[in-house]
């Protein structure tokens, strides 16, 4: 068997990897006779001659071409020997591999491609800038800023376009072991490997990011296994407010109790406005992301304790939106808690739906009151609070990605549809335009408190029945929404 030894660039060599995959399938040779050396690795056998000239011309399936690409990026010195393998096998006839995922090769890069997603992922929520100055001009020059990452893939030129694309007003470099990425506001460009130590300490601009994580960060959801699998702690090196989180998770359960005994009036510390800007700008890339920003924000009216977020689980078939937090939401920060939370859950238990795997949320984040005594008593948001919040719930949505969302009461369907509707004429099955995920419309349960006595019984029958109506629509089969 004639073997072959082909040396591809360091890192991800997608060129060098099609030019030779293209000339090993053209001369028939198989996998196991070839020996990849990825970078400056010593070669124990002769070497192939770099090819020269347009490489063989090769149709690949398109499940197969996307795999190509993302594979290409893990670090496993054997990912280019496996893609030969797979490719090898598709041109053999086996057209649809690629789409059998129970293949062990299959599921092996399979592996390998969500492990380079996941990677991307936490590079872009997770890289942290730090100010470095200023670039050519002197004070009058461009802000540059650097930032330390240490990617567990070979991930850099898939990912640096995002932060070109977030932070396209100032210069930037971000150093790996692996090489560099640099913006000066037209070009990005690679250059070789950094050190951490070549970023500077942390800066004011940090300081905010501290400084707002300790005042946003929720003592009574303290969940550190949900929180290192969200921001593994690998990382936190990089971040600067996870400075803050020993601390903060050592104080939790006195954080806890006087959250409880605290009166609502009590301010809570805002963000610095300058790096909540710089949060916002950038799309948050998770829920998580994106409820750390809402957590930052303001309230739009003044006086609510905190912003109180959705809950549930990510993937959650059928979602529940809400007006706005109540009295208690705002002070136990969870939503649903209060009266008509009760009122629901009940009501859910008896359509059969079972809260923890439903998703629940409101249009509105804050609680909008007013104080008469000690008293707090709830007022509607207008339909500009509502549209305020709907850049919110629009990204909450479709991180959560519900195949039915179920709008509890008018304010819901506002912010869902952008259309002030009676519920008694839309009460039902709806479609809210340009929306990826089926609706449902019904009252909220606090209409069904407000009701005289004698009318609750026949109300809150008709409001399970929605309920189970809706039930049995996010079970129904993909396409049912039409
Ligand atoms: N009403 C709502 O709309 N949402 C809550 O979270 C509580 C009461």
């Amino acid at each position: 068997m004639r073997t072959r030894t082909i040396r591809l660039r360091p890192g991800a060599d997608l060129d060098g990897f099609r030019a030779a995959v293209r000339r090993l399938i053209r001369d028939d040779v198989a996998p196991d006779a070839v020996t990849w050396i990825a970078g400056e690795a010593q070669s124990l056998f002769p070497e192939d001659a770099p090819a020269a000239g347009p490489s063989p011309a090769l149709a690949l399936p398109r499940a197969v071409a996307a795999l190509v690409p993302a594979v290409v990026m893990h670090r496993d010195p054997e990912r280019y020997g496996l893609l030969h393998r797979l490719v090898r096998r598709v041109a053999d006839g086996e057209r649809h591999l690629a789409e059998v995922a129970s293949d062990p090769l299959v599921h092996r890069l399979n592996l390998m491609r969500k492990a380079v997603a996941s990677d991307l992922h936490k590079m872009h929520a997770f890289l942290r800038f730090r100010r470095a100055g200023t670039g050519e001009g002197g004070a009058g020059g461009r802000e540059r800023f650097a930032a330390w990452f240490e990617p567990e893939h070979h991930i850099l030129a898939e990912a640096a376009p995002f932060f070109s694309a977030r932070f396209p007003s100032f210069d930037w470099s971000i150093l790996t072991p692996d090489g560099s990425a640099h913006w000066d506001g037209r070009t990005l460009s690679f250059g070789p490997p950094g050190r951490r130590e070549d970023v500077p300490e942390q800066d004011a601009f940090e300081a905010g990011w501290t400084d707002y994580y300790s005042s946003t960060f929720n003592p009574a959801r303290t969940n550190l296994a949900a929180m290192r699998a969200e921001m593994p702690k690998k990382y936190w090196h990089n971040m600067p407010e996870t400075a803050a989180i020993p601390g903060l998770v050592r104080e939790a359960g006195r954080r806890v109790g006087e959250m409880i005994e605290r009166a609502p009036e009590a301010p809570v510390k805002r963000v610095p406005a300058r790096a909540l800007a710089a949060m916002a700008a950038q799309e948050p890339a998770s829920l998580a992301a994106l409820n750390a920003v809402i957590r930052a924000s303001e309230p739009l009216v003044p006086g609510a304790t905190q912003a109180v977020l959705g809950e549930g689980p990510q993937g959650a078939a059928i979602a529940f939106v809400g007006e706005q937090p109540g009295d208690q939401e705002d002070l136990q920060g969870r939503p649903f808690v209060g009266p008509a939370g009760q009122l629901l859950a009940r009501a859910l238990r008896e359509a059969g739906i079972d809260r923890e795997r439903s998703y629940l949320t409101n249009a509105v984040k804050h609680f909008k009151f007013e104080a008469r005594g000690k008293r707090r008593l709830h007022k509607s948001p207008t339909a500009g609070e509502v549209a305020h919040y709907r850049w919110w719930l629009d990204r909450e949505l479709a991180f959560v990605a519900p195949r039915l969302v179920v709008a509890l009461g008018a304010t819901a369907v506002l912010a869902l549809s952008g259309r002030q509707i009676p519920i008694t004429r839309a009460r039902g099955p709806a479609a809210f335009a340009g929306k990826p995920y089926g609706g449902f419309i019904t009252v909220h349960p606090s209409y069904l408190l407000r009701l005289p006595d004698e009318a609750r019984p026949e109300a809150y029958e008709a409001f399970v029945d929605d309920l189970r109506r809706a039930a049995s629509l996010a079970a129904a089969p993909a396409g049912a929404f039409g």
